[in-house]
């Protein structure tokens, strides 16, 4: 059996609510093992009352979360081949994790060889000893992120696995409007909520020239890491923690902002209604410059990789090839792609409305507005806002 020291032991009722009013997770400390966390087990104790009333609460929330759904694709993607790539396990398995941060004796850095499948974000894979002393995690662009406590697992997993830089370097030299044979659509991968919380800090997003773009989303004392909101084990939102500040029937619509940013002016409405709109706005823009300028229509598919479709007659049905299967979209333009890309990242996070509001109304309005420039379209007429 192993038993783990972990960070923020609540003692003490009062400090307990020290500890959650703290900006960021306490240092671990010595505690007794009575009240330390149950990693899931090689061998026992099993028996509920030999692992305390913490410990059950705990594996009762995680039980039903999504880390640990080992009946979701995010785990079950490898089944055939019976082992998960070592550059995928350090997010799809908790034992790639610890391997990468060297939490498992091994040196960090990417596993040496592949993972077993059947690993799910484990107990371990927060409560690991060691974890605590991970204080830097490097973001797909590049940016090295100082973190504290459990925020170094939440943003190494995460973060998804591009940036801007990607789909700068893929494009840099291009005409924007001239189809570009060899482009194939970057995917900034899924649930990128720390890349999006980080904003124009952490470079997820294509940042268009001569553009500014807010950073890491502060939001306000006491909210200030990822469990300041989500539940660590069963990870919904404690939607309870918002009252102080915001009302309204729950998240959605929570809006603190003054002005309509969707050409609704409707500011009755949450802001992630805003967000959602102008996302919607940036999908159909993008559409359309595919038929107008790079001369084939543009189809997306969220539930079929890679996404994008052509649909070069605008029946608006993807166009099949000689296999029977629809034809991936394969006339981007350097001017579409990266508005694609922006797009995607925005609509991967279904919390980026909470995560960085700011950071979200930036792109979509940027990459509208660039698409718009060679539609012959006004952005500032359309009421959509930055
Ligand atoms: C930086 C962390 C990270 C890395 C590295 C990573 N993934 Fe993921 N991946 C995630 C997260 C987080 C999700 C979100 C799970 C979800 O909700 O489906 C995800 C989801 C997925 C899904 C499910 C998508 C869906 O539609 O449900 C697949 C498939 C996947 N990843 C494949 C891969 C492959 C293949 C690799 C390696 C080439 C990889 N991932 C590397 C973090 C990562
Ligand atoms: C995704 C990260 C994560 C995973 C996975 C995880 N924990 Fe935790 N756990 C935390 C964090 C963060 C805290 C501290 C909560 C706080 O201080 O508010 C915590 C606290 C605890 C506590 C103290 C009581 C409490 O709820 O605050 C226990 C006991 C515990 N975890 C047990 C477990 C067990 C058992 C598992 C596996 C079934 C597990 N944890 C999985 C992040 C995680
Ligand atoms: C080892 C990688 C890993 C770590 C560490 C990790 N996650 Fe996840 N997380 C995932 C994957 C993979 C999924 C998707 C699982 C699935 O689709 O079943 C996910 C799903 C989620 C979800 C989506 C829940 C849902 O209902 O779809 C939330 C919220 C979440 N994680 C928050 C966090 C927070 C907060 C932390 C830090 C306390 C954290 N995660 C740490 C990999 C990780
Ligand atoms: C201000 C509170 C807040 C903070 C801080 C926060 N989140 Fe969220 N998160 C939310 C809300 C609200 C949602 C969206 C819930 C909805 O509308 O379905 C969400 C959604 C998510 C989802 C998608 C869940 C799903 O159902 O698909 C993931 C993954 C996630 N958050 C992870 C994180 C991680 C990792 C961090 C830290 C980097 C973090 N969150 C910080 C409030 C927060
Ligand atoms: C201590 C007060 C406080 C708490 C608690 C708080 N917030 Fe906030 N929230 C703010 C402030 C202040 C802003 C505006 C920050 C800014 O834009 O710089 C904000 C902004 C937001 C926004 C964007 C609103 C807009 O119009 O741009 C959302 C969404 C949000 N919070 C969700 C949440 C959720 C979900 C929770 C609970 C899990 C929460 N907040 C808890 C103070 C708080």
């Amino acid at each position: 059996m192993r038993r783990i020291l972990v960070a923020t032991r609540c003692l003490l009722f009062t400090l307990c609510a020290l500890l959650a009013a703290a900006p960021a997770m306490a240092q671990p400390q010595e505690v007794p093992e009575a009240l330390q966390p149950y990693i899931l087990p090689d061998a026992g104790p099993f028996l509920p009352k030999d692992l305390g009333a913490e410990n059950n609460e705990a594996i009762a929330a995680w039980i039903g979360s999504a880390h640990a759904d080992n009946a979701s694709e995010a785990f079950r993607h490898w089944d055939d081949e019976g082992e998960i790539a070592p550059v995928c396990s350090v997010c799809h398995s908790g034992a790639g994790f610890r391997s990468f941060h060297g939490l498992d004796g091994s040196d960090p850095g990417l596993p040496q060889s592949p993972i077993p499948t059947g690993g799910v974000v484990d107990c371990a894979t927060c409560h690991g000893t060691g974890l605590t002393e991970v204080k830097v995690v490097t973001l797909p662009s590049g940016v090295e992120h100082p973190v504290e406590g459990v925020e170094a697992a939440c943003v190494t997993c995460h973060q998804g696995r591009s940036a801007g830089a990607d789909v700068e370097e893929a494009t840099a030299d291009s005409d924007p409007d001239t189809v570009d044979a060899a482009l194939r659509f970057i995917n900034p991968h899924y649930k990128t909520a720390a890349a999006t919380w980080l904003g124009g800090y952490g470079k997820a997003g294509y940042h268009y020239e001569g553009k500014n773009y807010s950073g890491r989303f502060f939001h306000a004392r006491p909210v200030a890491t990822c469990v300041s909101c989500h539940d660590p084990h069963g990870l919904e939102v404690k939607t309870e923690s918002c009252t102080t500040c915001h009302e309204g029937e729950g998240p959605r619509a929570f809006r603190i902002r003054k002005q309509s940013y969707d050409g609704t002016g409707n500011t009755a409405q949450g802001i992630q209604a805003d967000i959602a709109n102008n996302a919607d706005l940036l999908l159909r823009t993008l559409q359309d410059y595919s038929a107008e300028v790079a001369g084939v229509g543009l189809l997306y598919d969220g539930h079929s990789y890679p996404y994008f479709f052509a649909d070069a007659n605008g029946d608006g049905v993807a166009d099949t090839g000689d296999n029977g299967r629809p034809v991936n979209y394969a006339s981007w333009t350097p001017r579409m792609l990266r508005a694609g890309y922006n797009w995607k990242l925005v609509t991967a996070d279904p919390g980026i409305y909470a995560h960085n509001p700011h950071y979200a109304l930036e792109l979509l309005h940027d990459s509208i507005e660039d698409l718009n420039s060679a539609l012959g379209r006004d952005t500032r007429a359309m009421g959509v806002l930055r």
